[in-house]
Formats: C-alpha cells, sequence, structure tokens
C-alpha cells in the first residue's frame, strides 16, 4: 500500500512495533483528537510531565506502551490493555459481566488515573516519581485508545486475533483489520491518503454529524461504574466522567451488533464490511470510537490538570471562550457537558 509522507512520518516513530495492539495509526489519531480538546492549561500540564521527545503530545506518547510490552519492569502492565469476558461469544451472544478482581482495561484506567490525580495532589519530588507520572499518563492515553478498539472487549478467539480473515489478497486476522487496516484503507479511499484532512474530518463530525449524541459522549452516570469498584474512592473527583466500565460494556456490544457479526473467514473484509463500519450507514463508526476516545481522554485530563472554577461554572458561556481555543471543551460538574465556542 502506497503511504502519505505524512502518513509514513507518524508510522515511522514507532515502525518497530507497528504491528501491536490497537495500532500506531489508531493511537496516534485519537491522541490528535485529544489535543485538540484540551485547554491551554492543560496542554501545558502535559507538556512538562511528558519528556521533551514528546514535544508534549499525546498522539506522540500514545503508541508507548505497546512498544514496552517485553520488559521485565512493565510486565505487570501487559494484560491492561484488553477486558476477557467469560462466556462470551459473539455475536451469537455478547456475555458481559464485570468484576473489579482481576487485571485488566478498566482497572488499567481507573489505576492510571488515580495515579495522575495523586501526582496533581502531592507533586513528584525524585526521578522515579516524575518518570512514574509519565508511565501514567502515557498509559492512560494509550489505554483509552485500547478500550475504544471493539475487540480489546471481547476474549473470544484472543480478541479475534485467532480469527482468519481475508484483507483483500491478504491474509490477516480480524484483529489486526480492526486494529489498523480498516483506518489506513478509510484514509486511502476517502482523503486521499491525508491523515490530517481525516482528522478534521472527525472533529468537525463531533459538531456537525455526530451531534446531539456527542454532547453526551463525556457523561458518565457515576453508579454504571459501582459495585466493588476499588478506585472509587481515589476517582470520586472524576466519577461524572471517567466510565470505562460502561465503555466497555457498549464495546463488547459491538462485537455482537457488527464486528463478529457474520463472521467467515473466507469473507473479504476490504469490501461491504468496510463499507459498513467505516461509511454512514453506521455513522462512521471506526471514526466515532476515535473520536469519542479523544474526547473522553481530554474531558478527564482537562478535569485534573485544568478543573473549572466555581466563577467559570456560573460564567460558562461566553466568557470563558475568550480564554479557551475554540475547540477546548470544559465540563461542569453536575451538569451535561458543553463545547465552548
Ligand atoms: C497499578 O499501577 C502500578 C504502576 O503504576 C502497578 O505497579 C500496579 O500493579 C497496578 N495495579 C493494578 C491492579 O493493575
Ligand atoms: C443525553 O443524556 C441524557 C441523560 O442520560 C438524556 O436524557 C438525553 O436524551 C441525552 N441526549 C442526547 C442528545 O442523546
Amino acid at each position: 500500500m502506497r503511504l502519505s509522507p505524512t502518513l509514513v512520518a507518524a508510522l515511522c516513530l514507532f515502525s518497530a512495533n507497528a504491528v501491536q495492539g490497537y495500532g500506531i495509526l489508531g493511537h496516534t489519531l485519537t491522541g490528535q483528537v485529544a489535543q485538540k480538546f484540551l485547554t491551554p492549561e492543560t496542554a501545558k500540564q502535559v507538556k512538562e510531565i511528558l519528556s521533551p521527545y514528546y514535544d508534549g503530545l499525546l498522539s506522540k506518547a500514545a503508541p508507548w506502551p505497546d512498544t514496552i510490552k517485553g520488559q521485565a519492569k512493565y510486565r505487570w502492565a501487559s494484560i491492561l490493555h484488553y477486558v476477557n469476558t467469560p462466556g462470551d461469544n459473539p455475536p451469537d451472544s455478547c456475555h458481559f459481566e464485570y468484576n473489579y478482581h482481576g487485571a485488566d482495561v478498566v482497572n488499567g484506567l481507573f489505576n492510571m488515573t488515580s495515579q495522575l490525580q495523586h501526582y496533581k495532589a502531592s507533586p513528584p519530588v525524585t526521578p522515579e516519581e516524575k518518570s512514574a507520572r509519565e508511565d501514567a499518563l502515557r498509559f492512560f492515553v494509550h489505554f483509552m485508545g485500547d478500550v475504544h478498539q471493539p475487540l480489546h472487549n471481547s476474549g473470544k478467539a484472543r480478541g479475534g486475533n485467532d480469527a482468519p480473515a481475508k484483507w483483500g489478497r491478504a491474509r490477516t486476522n480480524l484483529h489486526r483489520i480492526w486494529d489498523g487496516q480498516l483506518i489506513l484503507k478509510d484514509i486511502k479511499d476517502r482523503f486521499d491518503n491525508n491523515p490530517k484532512a481525516y482528522l478534521d474530518n472527525m472533529i468537525d463530525m463531533t459538531r456537525g454529524v455526530w451531534q446531539p449524541a456527542a454532547s453526551n459522549w463525556t457523561v458518565c452516570d457515576p453508579d454504571k461504574n459501582q459495585g466493588d469498584n476499588p478506585w472509587s474512592s481515589s476517582t470520586a473527583q472524576l466519577a461524572h466522567l471517567l466510565c470505562p466500565k460502561e465503555w466497555t460494556r457498549i464495546m463488547n456490544q459491538l462485537d455482537c451488533a457488527m464486528v463478529w457479526k457474520d463472521y467467515d473467514e473466507s469473507r473479504d473484509y476490504s469490501l461491504e464490511y468496510f463499507e459498513k463500519v467505516t461509511g454512514p450507514e453506521n455513522d462512521y463508526l471506526v471514526q466515532r470510537l476515535m473520536a469519542q476516545s479523544g474526547m473522553r481522554m481530554a474531558a478527564i485530563l482537562n478535569e485534573i490538570y485544568d478543573p473549572p472554577t466555581p466563577e467559570g461554572t456560573h460564567q460558562c458561556g461566553e466568557q470563558v471562550s475568550h480564554e479557551v481555543p475554540s475547540e477546548s471543551i470544559r465540563f461542569v460538574k453536575q451538569g451535561p457537558r458543553r463545547f465552548v465556542n
């Protein structure tokens, strides 16, 4: 496949690991969406947390957790990229019964956000603490991408890794198709191989065809994450935004409704299936999931690093709009999330 120079540049950054996890491209795009929705203050603090190498960009930091999977120091994290769902058998039945006792992407997201909050309240002093904080941010951004890849939310055939599939003349598997092939082809076919145009289109749709539903993407009903959640007290401040258990349940349903539906290893997934999950028929699902991931990520980071002041809550209209760029989003506690533009 011929790639545009920008795309090649984006991929080269992490080429050695180009086929792991939700691909480099998916993670890069979710980070880029998020960056557009950060307030300037959040963006500033993110830049301070990340090593200079990343230029303050979430998109550059996002793929990192896939590059360190082999290291003993990070072995604990390799099972946090997904959630297995015992008894689940899409598309016949999507069985999702969550408990917090395992180590998975839901726990991983709670763990990382609680660490980010901890370091916000008591800033790191030693180099070790600073590096733990940077790790937590990189894992957070990455897991936010993974949790929005439907096949990271179903254990069947190891999330589709063991489900052979055809892509044009190539042999691949369902997981890899969702990790990268759908996105690459979408950029190539509809956006002239220009990832920037693809990103801009996602941002436009958050204000266009995806409204009014998109206004609710960052709203979380705290009850949906309760039960025996061991992180609930340390992440209470984020309870109205941080909903990994609910997100993973919804993604799991998508596996039944769309991803695994009519699975057939001899089917060419680059044809009608591709059209169905990337096109208007399903509201540009592949792009929509990345946009949801990015907006939710930004909402949580804004809440941690630049929470609305009591005055801000009351002046959420015009006044705030002079302080933040049109694309950043602010959140009002106990109210619906609003765009400021
Ligand atoms: C939470 O993160 C820390 C590293 O920051 C890790 O050592 C620990 O195992 C994680 N806990 C869970 C339950 O995954
Ligand atoms: C947003 O969520 C609220 C509360 O769940 C619901 O009442 C409302 O209809 C939703 N709005 C849209 C546009 O989906």
